[in-house]
C-alpha cells in the first residue's frame, strides 16, 4: 500500500510518441474531446492493498471483464480540468485542489474508495509534464479528465471492491461551435436532471447519461444546451446539461441558483461568486423560477445571462426556447457583464492579469 507521501509513478516509455508536426496540425483546430495525448496515469485501489501501482502509461485500451461492475451498475465518477501555457515554460491550472476534493465527495456519494488528494494532484501534474508538448498556445487549452470507475468484476448490487483511477487529457479549443458567440437554451418542461436525496451533486457518469435525451430534444430545437428545472415543482431553474447559470439584472445584482443538493457545485461557479464579489458586485445564491424567469426578461430588470463550467468556461445565453415559444435576452447577444466575467477569469486561468485569490497553481 502507498502512503499519502509515497506517490512515486513508474513512466513507462512510449514506443512511438506522436511527432511534433503531427502535435502541431492537431492543435490547429482541435474542437473538443476529439484527440487525445500519447499519455494516461492510472492507479488501482483494492481492498486489500489500497492504492497502488501509479503509473503514467502510454494511453490504451482497457481490457474489461464483460462482468466489470461499472458496465452494469454505473458506479463511475469524473473530473474536468484545464492546463494553460503560462509565460516562459510554465504551466498553469486553475484550483486543483478544488477537483481533488470534489472528486472526493463524489467517490464518497457513489460508495467508492476516494482517492487522496496528494494522489490525485500528482497524478494530474504527472500527465501534464508527459504530455506537455500537447498544450495549445493561444486560447487553447489542455482538458484533462481524471475519472474513476468500478472495476471488480462482479454482479452484485454492493460497491464494488475494486477501483480503476485514470487520468486522460485532451488539447481543446472553445466548446461551442460558435465559440464565444452567445448560445440558445431549451428549458425542457418534460426531464429532470436530479432529485432530491439523488446524485445531483455528484460529478458521475450517470447524472450525464440521463440528460442525453433531454440534451438532444434541445438540439432538435435548434439549441445548444438543456435547462433542467427543479424535479419537485417544475419550477425552479436548477442547471444546465453540463455547466451551471448565472443571471445579471438591471441593478447589477448577479443570480444564481444555490447548491441544494441537486445541482454540481461547479469550481467554476464557485470561481464566478469570489471574483464577482472581490469586484464590489452582489450576488445572490437563491431559488430563481423559470416564470420569474421570463417575467424579468418581458420587463427588462434581466439583462444577461450565462453558464459556466470548466469545459464551456462563460458562454452568453442570448435566447431561450420552451413549449411556449421563444425570449430574446437583452439584443440576443453576449453582454458586458458577462464579457468582464469572463475576460477576468480566463485572464487569471492564464496567468495574464494578477490572480488577487491566489487560485493558480
Ligand atoms: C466540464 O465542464 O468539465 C464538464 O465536465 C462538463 C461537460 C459538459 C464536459
Amino acid at each position: 500500500m502507498m502512503t499519502n507521501t509515497q506517490w512515486a509513478f513508474t513512466q513507462e516509455v512510449h514506443p512511438n510518441p506522436t511527432s511534433i508536426d503531427a502535435i502541431a496540425a492537431h492543435l490547429e483546430n482541435p474542437g473538443f474531446g476529439r484527440i487525445f495525448t500519447d499519455h494516461m496515469v492510472t492507479a488501482r485501489w483494492t481492498e486489500e492493498r489500497g492504492w497502488h501501482d501509479a503509473k503514467v502509461e502510454f494511453r490504451k485500451p482497457f481490457q474489461l471483464d464483460p462482468a466489470c461492475a461499472v458496465l452494469h451498475y454505473a458506479q463511475e465518477i469524473f473530473e474536468g480540468m484545464k492546463a494553460y501555457r503560462g509565460a516562459g515554460d510554465s504551466v498553469l491550472l486553475f484550483r486543483p485542489t478544488e477537483n481533488a476534493r470534489r472528486f472526493q465527495r463524489s467517490a464518497e456519494r457513489m460508495a467508492m474508495a476516494p482517492v487522496p488528494e496528494a494522489l490525485f494532484i500528482k497524478a494530474v501534474e504527472a500527465l501534464v509534464s508527459a504530455d506537455k508538448r500537447w498544450i495549445p498556445d493561444g486560447d487553447g487549452s489542455l482538458y484533462l479528465r481524471p475519472f474513476m470507475f468500478a472495476s471488480e468484476t462482479f454482479l452484485g448490487v454492493r460497491p464494488s471492491k475494486e477501483y480503476i483511477f485514470c487520468v486522460i487529457a485532451c488539447p481543446v479549443g472553445p466548446y461551442f461551435k460558435n465559440g464565444n458567440s452567445a448560445v440558445t437554451v431549451w428549458v425542457s418542461d418534460e426531464y429532470t436532471r436530479a432529485a432530491p436525496g439523488g446524485t445531483g451533486a455528484a460529478k458521475c457518469g450517470g447524472n450525464y447519461a440521463a440528460s442525453l435525451l433531454a440534451q438532444a430534444q434541445a438540439a432538435e430545437h435548434g439549441c445548444d444546451q438543456v435547462v433542467f428545472l427543479d424535479a419537485v415543482e417544475h419550477r425552479w431553474v436548477e442547471e444546465l446539461g453540463g455547466m451551471n447559470i448565472f443571471f445579471s439584472m438591471a441593478d447589477g445584482t448577479l443570480v444564481t441558483p444555490p447548491l441544494n443538493g441537486n445541482i454540481l457545485p461547479g469550481i467554476t461557479r464557485a470561481s464566478v461568486i469570489d471574483l464577482a464579489r472581490n469586484e464590489g458586485i452582489t450576488v445572490e445564491e437563491r431559488p430563481y423560477s423559470f416564470d420569474q424567469w421570463c417575467a424579468d426578461v418581458a420587463s427588462g430588470h434581466l439583462r444577461e445571462v450565462f453558464a459556466c463550467g470548466t469545459a464551456a468556461v462563460i458562454a452568453g445565453v442570448g435566447r431561450i426556447r420552451h413549449v411556449g415559444g421563444e425570449l430574446v435576452i437583452g439584443d440576443g447577444t453576449v453582454g458586458p457583464v458577462t464579457e468582464r466575467i469572463r475576460d477576468l477569469l480566463t485572464g487569471i486561468q492564464r496567468g495574464r492579469i494578477d490572480d488577487p485569490l491566489s487560485w493558480v497553481h
